[in-house]
């Protein structure tokens, strides 16, 4: 605990000099002709160094939307911050996000974001790039293959990178296996991710790219379909089947300010970014950060609350030092790791938190409020749906494969280096005829892709599918949960 305070403390300790690096302290100097240009014309701001890296570029994509996923868009809000402070340009980080906490009506401090409980403010100068409805798969690969002409909406602010360049990926959200989640439907699935990844591989326009992924089943991105000759390295905040954990949680320890109803942040997430703001990153390396992350998220080895860090792709550049990627905050320079916080005593996996805040919303509100019923109608409801879902899913396992072995069918994991499933395309149709009989898979249902993926790796036609769904929902009025009305997540 003593040690915890102590962190605390230092995050509030370091934050005025940090501040510095926005008032211009590295104004560049008139130069005289044949000078060298400033470093500030190479996306970084800090002094220049022969470190032989063009610009550095980053992603940071908030996944979820509402107020009760305050913590992914608080954990971008924050990522923005450290690279902002690290020397990267705003015009070279492009930020994805729903933008719908900072002025939320349950939020209780109106404009404001933290994404720890004695954090300050990690919402202003976070650029609105794509926000609202423009927070989109399709906009992700736009901007990662640097293609204007393919973005719909937003600030047009895409990676448009050169060979030396660096590239930092940084996406926070629920996900699913093969998926990761968008406040706008369809889904990221990972097949075509991965796609995208080899074709900007292809255009030539990077160096090296760092990628680093909080979601549920997070490995299920990666496991089996990452090259490794494409100078991409990637940590994920769990395995390809397990859940990742959200953190700084009501009622748990450390709890956010009392006033607060939902969790603050994701714990992968702060793992590595406090780890960020306590080290000097031309000395940290990837590999380092790694370890600290991992067993961090670990939950101390234990796993009780906690997940399996991993990584994939490139793995021969993590002797690399961070500020390669993250930049270098010079406030931070004399931070050696000292102080060794505790992990955060108490995590909730990311599924359980939804309901977490609902009912701590349940709890605050006054008896007798109209409000107060209608979010008891709506815990009731999505523990319904959430019901129906694994129940139908159950099943159409049953229908296809038998009473017995419907479940394992449908469960089963492939060995580790194998994909979750060899043909993409069939996992989205089968994703579509279940959603159409069935109802949205949603938030929650992402966790059934493996069900899918299992049920196309056995062959099964989508005819057969379809009378499968028909059985197992047709009686079911799914008006209130129409695919028609949320649209298909495939
Ligand atoms: C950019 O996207 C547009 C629209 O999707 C497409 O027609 C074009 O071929 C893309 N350009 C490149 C260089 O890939
Ligand atoms: C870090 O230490 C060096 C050498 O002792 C010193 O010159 C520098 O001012 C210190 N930087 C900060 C931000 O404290």
């Amino acid at each position: 605990m003593a040690a915890w305070w102590c962190f605390a403390l230092l995050l509030v300790l370091c934050a005025p000099a940090g501040a510095d690096v926005s008032k211009g302290k590295w104004e560049p100097l008139i130069r005289m002709p044949g000078e060298k240009e400033p470093a500030t014309a190479r996306g970084f701001e800090g002094p220049e160094e022969e470190d032989g890296v063009g610009t550095r570029w980053a992603v940071l994509i908030a996944g979820s939307s509402g107020y009760g996923n305050y913590r992914h868009q608080a954990d971008i809000c924050h990522a923005y911050q450290v690279l902002r402070k690290g020397g990267l340009k705003e015009e070279n980080i492009v930020v994805f996000m729903y933008d719908d906490i900072a002025n939320s009506a349950l939020n209780p401090r109106p404009g404001v974001i933290i994404n720890h409980p004695q954090g300050e403010d990690v919402y202003a100068g976070v650029p609105k790039d794509y926000t609202g409805e423009q927070v989109t798969a399709k906009n992700l690969y736009a901007v990662l293959l640097g293609n204007k002409t393919a973005v719909t909406g937003g600030s047009k602010k895409v990676i448009d990178s050169q060979p030396k360049d660096h590239i930092f990926i940084y996406y926070s959200d629920h996900g699913g296996p093969g998926v990761l989640g968008m406040p706008n439907l369809p889904y990221l699935y990972a097949g075509d991710f991965i796609k995208i990844l080899q074709q900007k591989h292809a255009s030539n326009t990077y160096a090296k790219m760092v990628i680093y992924v909080e979601a549920c089943e997070s490995g299920s991105i990666f496991e089996g379909l990452m090259p490794a000759d494409l100078n991409i390295y990637v940590t994920t905040a769990s395995n390809a089947e397990e859940s990742s954990w959200g953190t700084y949680c009501p009622g748990m320890e450390p709890s956010p300010p009392s006033e607060y109803i939902t969790c603050l942040g994701d714990l992968y997430s702060v793992s590595w970014m406090e780890d960020s703001e306590n080290h000097n990153l031309k000395e940290e390396t990837i590999k380092k950060q790694y370890e600290v992350v991992k067993r961090r998220t670990s939950d101390l080895n234990s796993y009780s609350a906690g997940s399996h860090v991993m990584e994939y792709g490139d793995k021969t550049f993590k002797d690399e030092k961070l500020y390669l990627y993250q930049g270098f905050n010079p406030a931070n320079a004399n931070i050696t790791n000292k102080l060794f916080w505790q992990a955060p005593r108490a995590a909730i996996n990311q599924r359980d938190a939804d309901l977490l805040f609902l009912w701590r919303r349940y709890e605050m509100l006054h008896e007798k409020s109209k409000e107060k019923v209608k979010v008891l109608r709506e815990i009731s409801e999505t523990v319904m749906h959430r019901k129906h879902l694994d129940n139908s899913v159950d099943l159409i396992g049953q229908l296809l494969f038998g009473f017995e072995n419907g479940p394992s069918v449908l469960q089963a994991v492939r060995p580790s280096g194998k994909p979750l499933v060899d043909d993409w395309d069939c996992l989205k149709r089968m994703v579509r005829i279940f959603e159409s009989h069935c109802g949205p898979l949603t938030q929650y249902g992402m966790k059934h892709m493996r069900a899918f993926a299992n049920i196309c790796n056995n062959g099964i036609p989508g005819s057969t599918m379809k009378e499968g769904s028909i059985s197992a929902c047709g009686s079911r009025n799914i008006a209130r949960w129409s695919p028609l009305i949320q649209g298909y997540s495939a």
